[in-house]
């Protein structure tokens, strides 16, 4: 059984955790699954009930930065991009500090720990009463659409955790940004929440990764995480469509491209904060209309680069990637 706590519940949440539970929370990005990182069956169970491989390490939630540097060592750099985005969509790679407690398999036996103190009142009132750093991978079955909503983690995730905490739709909509400080450089791992333009602002020059469509050619991966083939609906994902037919789903940025069978508008002004916020939930909606009128894809439309353009585009270019 897995209980929907309302927020005025976040106190029995946060006692669930502290029994070794596995406890669904908002975050501004999408749901997070809670479990005590210091915990190694906890640990193991979140791997169990998402069906993640154990090479792919979890990031760690904590309510303030200096609870997260206690863990990990900060140097210049992180303690300034910490002033500058904590609480909010960006997690840190740093170096694993050798009291640190995190359970080993959480971090995938790596001598790095990735970082966040995210920006959701209830995520935050959670983490002070856990009192405990908490492993938080997306709420999701691993490969599958992150959730933005508590009913989307339920879809994925009943029956296979204690409760889901309530905080309403994700204002953000697509996972945080990783940044790579621990080896020196400073590298992206995942475009996400906060735009790179922004860090990069605060410490200058930041390393990109290859682009999706040459990993997948060349099948390399980014990181222990990035696996190609993620974020994907069970429908076919067709990009930067110029075109749609009745037997596809129309994932619309501005005015839609007319003829399709289903459609799911981002953002009709052409919004990208709004784009962000309603991509996996336009997935999802897709899919299941798709589903129930026997669709054969998705097509999406093109949507800018910039800004949150860039990790719109990553989860879409990972979902459209070779599958398997
Ligand atoms: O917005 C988010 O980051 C959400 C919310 C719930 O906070 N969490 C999330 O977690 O997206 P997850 O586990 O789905 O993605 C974590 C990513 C993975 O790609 C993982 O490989 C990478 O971070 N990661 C974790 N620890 C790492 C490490 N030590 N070195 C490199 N990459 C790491
Ligand atoms: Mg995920």
């Amino acid at each position: 059984m897995t209980v929907l706590l309302p927020a005025q519940e976040v106190e029995r949440a946060a006692a669930l955790l502290r029994a070794g539970d596995l406890v669904a929370f908002p975050t501004e990005t999408v749901y997070g699954l809670g479990a005590d990182a210091r915990n190694g069956r906890a640990v193991a169970a979140v791997f169990e009930a998402k069906g993640r491989p154990h090479f792919n390490p979890l990031i760690l939630h904590l309510p303030e930065a200096e609870a997260a540097f206690d863990e990990a060592v900060a140097d210049d750099r992180a303690r300034a991009l910490a002033a500058r985005f904590w609480p909010g969509p960006l997690t840190l790679v740093l170096p694993r500090r050798p009291e640190c407690r995190v359970d080993l398999l959480a971090g995938a036996g790596l001598d790095t720990l990735a970082l966040r103190v995210p920006a959701h009142p209830l995520a935050l009132a959670l983490l002070r009463g856990a009192g405990v750093p908490v492993a938080g991978p997306s709420a999701n079955r691993s490969g599958q659409v992150s959730p933005t909503t508590a009913q989307h983690v339920m879809d994925g995730l009943v029956g296979r955790i204690a409760a889901v905490l309530d905080g309403g739709p994700c204002a953000v909509g697509v996972e945080s940004t990783v940044l790579d400080l621990a080896a020196g450089g400073a590298a992206l791992l995942r475009p996400g929440g906060v735009p790179v333009e922004a860090i990069e602002a605060v410490i200058g020059p930041v390393a990109r990764p290859i682009p999706i469509a040459a990993a997948a050619a060349t099948r390399t991966l980014r990181s222990p995480g990035m696996l190609l083939s993620h974020y994907a609906p069970a429908l076919p994902v067709r990009l930067a469509a110029r075109d749609v037919t009745a037997e596809e789903a129309l994932l619309a940025f501005g005015e839609p491209l007319p003829g399709a069978g289903a459609v799911w508008q981002l953002s009709e002004a052409r919004d990208l904060r709004e784009a962000a916020a309603r991509l996996f939930a336009g997935l999802r909606r897709l899919d299941a209309e798709g589903a129930r009128l026997g669709l054969r894809g998705i097509a999406a439309m093109a949507v800018p680069q910039d800004g949150l353009g860039a990790a719109i585009n990553d989860r879409l270019e990972r979902a459209a990637a070779p599958r398997g």
